[in-house]
């Protein structure tokens, strides 16, 4: 240990710090990994051991002596009043033992401890402070000193309560916790970016980070966010750490001793990690119900592996089992390094990546025209999973990893939904192997395909390639669109290649006995199908809109649209100047939307669309639906007796707003309102998830027109 540095240490310590400068950067500032977190950490690693062995080649600005990176500008930035620390990482039982030994040596009288093992959470960290029990403020990690105001973002996150759950608040609390993204919602957020021809999200953790940032809380309000806690600090342990930042000497606890009688306020302080983590969820946070309280290393190690493998069926991302020392006396006793909680590690999961051999190249084209290169691969099992193709993007990646026929690559499924070759083993390639190039002519239909220079994307650009055809109707009939029941890709395919649909306009002129010929179609499903496309023409204009498929109009901008244009004509004669002056359309949607009626077949379908009796005008329920109220779109339910208005007046002010009041609790319900004598409504809201709010805070909610 600790020898004179030579050239070459010198040198590969600050290629490190360059590129783990470089990589931190991407991720925190521009919310573009371009490395993936295994070499990240890997690399990470790498520079900690050799400054450990040469402490004097240590510097204030290394990547190890700071928690992150700075926040971008757009949002205020917010300093921590406890920094967000983050954790020591352990990739197997050998690392988690020496973290054990660590920290034993530092409390040697320490005898059998209790460990509570967590989900880790692949999200984003937000610190949510309440004052007298209302969120005041959402802030995100930032590079863990300070980070950005969030707050109205955060306020749109169903499972963050905005009021605690108690009638005795501290004056404050600091809840932190992870806001991540359900698979479902990522999946839904990337196949809209890819209709709109946008670059797609690496992973959960990256849409979220997005999300999160967005400027404009109303998208993020249509993202579904998902938020589980798990600290809680309230203000007399706050003052307490902000004093002793790193103490590592034994203090008393702020938290009762276990003799102190249970005290009878609803929010006591706790003293341990278990009973902070009921606390959180009296109060009304959703806490991950996959918690352990472990007696034992061993037990530790079960709940890792059994979780390695049931990890595959939760709805979200874990990379790692989070492992706390229950005892708060025993944390506060062995405090914190620069960077870690000494009482904490993530154990994590080793990294997703398997080689396999590559068998083809194929070219896939998406509704929009949109040709991605997949890898055919040799079947193999990944992360759970049996993969036989992987995207290779586009035309630049697949000229980037030189990628050969009968290549050796590696698969990787990490964060990714979508399998994808991060990289090829060259060294294995076999003799005369021919490379691997995008065609210059469309698979489907053969007409010459574009690539823009200053796009990645290779285009078909025939508007009735049976590729986009296809999967212009399979977008139609999206549940969020035009809501088809039954048309899925097995009968779309069919209904193409049988000539018997060649624009989502002719599904209109579809009957019972054209479509009995059909492989495997019976009198019942023809009937049913024939039905289902009948019920599509009661959807609402801003769906229809929506499921035109114009590039840049999601579900969003589709509404928004429909709410000023609120009939097709005048959205069809429309200036760009016109659509960009609504608020929310930028230059490049009102482009898109404006080009889009301007061609003379679009102009065709909206025709054929009106004959066949489509919605191409909003009705008056949708307008005013539409209309922009602060509580549009929002449910409410009325429970107990408010301390001023009456119901009827609730009510109408719900109205008068834009939202909607109905008598029930259910999933579909945005929020109770809750006044003194709540039952049974406020409880099923409470395990529902559904934010409860009081008479004070609805009102300023609805806006000033209802005071
Ligand atoms: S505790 C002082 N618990 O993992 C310790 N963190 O790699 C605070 N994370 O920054 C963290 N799930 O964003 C904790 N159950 C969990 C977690 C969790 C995910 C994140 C957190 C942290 C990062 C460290």
């Amino acid at each position: 240990m600790n020898q004179a540095a030579d050239e070459t240490t010198i040198a590969r310590v600050q290629t490190l710090r360059a590129q783990l400068q470089a990589a931190s950067y991407a991720y925190y500032v521009l919310d573009a990994p371009d490395l993936p977190d295994e070499v990240y950490d890997r690399l990470y690693r790498e520079l900690q051991d050799l400054e450990a062995a040469h402490p004097d080649l240590v510097t204030p600005d290394s990547p190890t002596q700071r928690v992150g990176e700075k926040p971008a500008t757009q949002f205020t930035s917010v300093r921590h009043n406890i920094p967000l620390y983050s954790l020591e990482n352990a990739f197997d039982l050998t690392e988690f033992r020496a973290w054990e030994d660590r920290w034993r040596r530092q409390a040697p009288t320490v005898g059998k401890v209790e460990y509570v093992a967590e989900l880790k959470i692949d999200g984003n960290a937000l610190a949510l402070t309440y004052e007298n029990g209302v969120l005041v403020r959402g802030v995100t990690r930032g590079d863990g000193v300070s980070g950005e105001d969030i707050t109205p973002n955060v306020r749109t996150i169903r499972s963050i309560p905005l009021r605690l759950n108690t009638d005795t608040p501290p004056p404050v609390v600091e809840v932190r916790g992870e806001a991540f993204l359900p698979l479902d919602v990522f999946e839904q957020i990337n196949a809209e970016r890819e209709a709109r021809g946008e670059a797609l999200f690496a992973n959960p953790r990256n849409a979220a980070a997005g999300t999160l940032r967005q400027l404009d809380s109303r998208i993020v309000a249509a993202r579904r966010l998902d938020f589980f806690a798990y600290t809680v600090h309230l203000r007399d342990e706050e003052m307490k750490e902000k004093e002793h930042p790193s103490s590592s000497s034994p203090s008393s606890s702020s938290s009762p001793s276990p003799s102190t009688p249970p005290s009878p306020s609803p929010s006591p302080s706790p003293s341990s990690q278990w009973a902070a983590l009921d606390l959180l969820q009296t109060l009304g946070f959703r806490v991950n119900p996959n918690r352990q309280l472990c007696q034992s290393e061993t037990e530790v190690q079960a709940y890792f592996n059994e979780w390695d493998t049931k990890r595959a069926q939760l709805s979200y991302l874990t990379d790692g089992v989070v492992v706390k020392l229950n005892d708060f006396a025993l944390q506060q006793q062995l405090g914190f390094t620069q960077k870690f909680p000494r009482w904490a590690v993530a154990l994590k999961y080793p990294a997703e990546e398997v080689p396999t051999l590559l068998e083809a190249v194929s070219f896939q084209v998406g509704r929009t025209g949109a040709v991605t290169p997949v890898a055919e691969l040799r079947p193999v099992q990944l992360a759970g999973t049996t993969v036989a193709r992987a995207t290779l993007h586009n035309a630049d990646r697949l000229a980037e990893l030189d990628i050969h026929q009968g290549d050796t690559v590696i698969v990787r499924k990490a964060g990714e939904i979508i399998p994808e070759v991060v990289r090829v083993l060259g060294e294995l390639r076999p003799e005369h192997a021919t490379k691997a190039t995008m065609p210059t002519h469309c698979p489907q239909c053969a007409s010459a395909l574009v690539k823009p220079e200053d796009e990645a994307v290779t285009r078909c650009i025939n508007s009735s390639c049976p590729a986009i055809v296809q999967g212009a109707i399979i977008h139609w009939a999206r549940r969020d669109a035009l809501d088809i029941e039954g048309l899925g890709e097995k009968w779309v395919k069919q209904l193409v290649e049988q000539g018997l649909v060649q624009s989502v306009a002719d599904l209109y002129g579809l009957t019972v006995e054209a479509l009995l010929p059909l492989d495997r179609m019976g009198q019942k499903s023809a009937q049913n199908l024939v039905d289902a496309i009948a019920a599509s023409k009661t959807r609402p204009w801003a769906s229809v809109l929506y499921a035109l498929g114009i590039r840049h109009v999601g579900t969003v901008n589709a509404k928004t649209l429909a709410q000023h244009f609120p009939t097709v004509a005048a959205l069809a004669t429309a200036s760009p100047d016109e659509i960009e002056a609504v608020h929310t359309i930028g230059p490049e949607i009102a482009q898109a939307v404006f080009q889009w009626f301007r061609v003379p077949a679009n102009q065709t379908l909206i025709d054929r669309l009106q004959r066949a009796g489509l919605q191409l005008a909003a009705s008056p329920e949708e307008q005013a639906q539409l209309a922009p109220g602060p509580l549009a779109g929002k449910t409410f339910v009325l429970t107990g007796t408010l301390p001023t208005l009456t119901r009827p007046e609730a009510s109408a002010i719900i109205e008068a707003a834009g939202g909607k009041v109905t008598s029930s609790v259910s999933k579909a319900t945005d929020y109770l309102v809750a006044g003194e004598k709540a039952g049974s409504k406020l409880t099923k809201a409470e395990t529902l998830g559904i934010a409860i709010l009081s008479e004070a805070e609805l009102v300023a909610m609805a806006g000033p027109q209802t005071a």
